[in-house]
């Protein structure tokens, strides 16, 4: 009779298990994740006599894979889904403390919401089943990488900023503000690597003087936001007195080789004709030009 309530419970808590939802992971690309599971029964699990295999519910295959299989105590691959080779690991050595946990290796983005589970058969001594359960430990895992720093440069001659982030999963959210809120830009400009998968995004907006605009980037699944802001003010006035300087410098070449020019004609007049009529102010600045030019 007290066999009888515990198996009762035993179902119970199957259907319970079966029912929850899956429960979410998240991994990061080109890392490894383990997808837990364990089994929650006091009975000791033989593995001579234990069958499972881990299942995968792909995004964009009809039907589920095999993942990685035990038959028996005995791991067997044959028919793993390619895609996974080389990718799985279970734990032999925990197998009887019923731990049936996966290592998933090297994530790539087609794993990304990918729903995993477990088969699992245990046999008694005359193989019969003792206990079984089709959809244990259902795990839905989501790939993500964080993006890079936003880098944020201006263009002057178009009045317009443009923001660039690379190398992150999935897509991010990309906005623009100012002292003022939300700005407006031009739709954003997403490209795929087809090696590894992340993303690169970039987007322009137009930009008035001194404005302090933020570009922020934020991951979806990791709920990280990172952000760049650059003061169009600031590069305004850098650019304005880089212009002085250079009219500077244009000036003063113009001035100086207008005096030489002079000094030069000077004396080639002093060679010939009388020099009385140009007056004493051009004399005084004459010398002091042919004396720094050394004439
Ligand atoms: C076993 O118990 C743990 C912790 O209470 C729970 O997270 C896990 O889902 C259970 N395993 C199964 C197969 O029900
Ligand atoms: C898996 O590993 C084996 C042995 O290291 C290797 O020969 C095989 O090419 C690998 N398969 C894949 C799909 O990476
Ligand atoms: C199962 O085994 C793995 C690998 O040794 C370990 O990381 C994990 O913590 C174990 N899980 C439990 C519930 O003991
Ligand atoms: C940015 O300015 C250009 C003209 O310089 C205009 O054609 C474009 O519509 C503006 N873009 C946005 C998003 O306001
Ligand atoms: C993304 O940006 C990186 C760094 O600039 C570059 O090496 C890579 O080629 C870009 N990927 C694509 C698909 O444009
Ligand atoms: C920008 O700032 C400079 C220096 O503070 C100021 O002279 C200029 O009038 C400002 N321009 C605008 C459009 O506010
Ligand atoms: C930019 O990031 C910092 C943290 O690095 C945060 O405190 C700040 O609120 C963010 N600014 C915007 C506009 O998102």
């Amino acid at each position: 009779m007290a066999r009888l309530i515990s198996i009762c419970i035993w179902l119970l808590s199957v259907v319970d298990s079966s029912q929850i939802s899956s429960h979410l992971i998240i991994g990061i690309l080109g890392k490894s994740i383990m997808l837990p599971c364990s089994l929650n029964s006091s009975a000791p699990v033989v593995p001579a006599r234990l069958t499972f295999y881990w299942t995968a519910r792909l995004k964009h295959q009809k039907e589920d894979q095999v993942v990685h299989a035990l038959y028996n105590g005995k791991e067997n691959n044959d028919h793993q889904f390619p895609f996974y080779r080389n990718r799985t690991q279970i734990f032999k050595d925990q197998l009887s403390s019923g731990n049936f946990s996966l290592l998933l290796k090297d994530l790539r983005v087609e794993d990304d919401l990918t729903t995993f589970f477990l088969f699992y058969h245990q046999e008694d001594g005359n193989y019969n089943t003792l206990n079984q359960n089709k959809e244990m430990c259902l795990t839905t895992v989501k790939v993500a990488k964080s993006y890079h720093k936003p880098i944020v440069t201006v263009n002057y001659e178009e009045w317009k900023a443009e923001c660039t982030s690379q190398g992150g999963y999935p897509k991010p959210r990309l906005t623009w503000t100012n002292q003022n809120g939300l700005l407006d830009p031009e739709v954003p400009q997403i490209v795929q690597d087809p090696g590894s998968g992340t993303m690169n995004i970039s987007s322009t907006v137009n930009i008035t003087e001194n404005q302090t605009v933020t570009c922020a980037i934020f991951n979806p699944t990791l709920k990280e936001t990172l952000n760049t802001t650059r003061s169009t003010g600031e590069e305004q006035v850098g650019l304005s007195s880089g212009i002085k300087a250079g009219i500077g410098v244009v000036a003063v070449a113009v001035i100086g080789s207008a005096l030489v020019f002079v000094c030069w004609k000077k004396s080639m007049q002093q060679n010939g004709a009388d020099t009385q009529e140009m007056g004493p102010l051009r004399h005084s600045v004459c010398s002091n030009v042919c004396f720094t030019t050394k004439c």
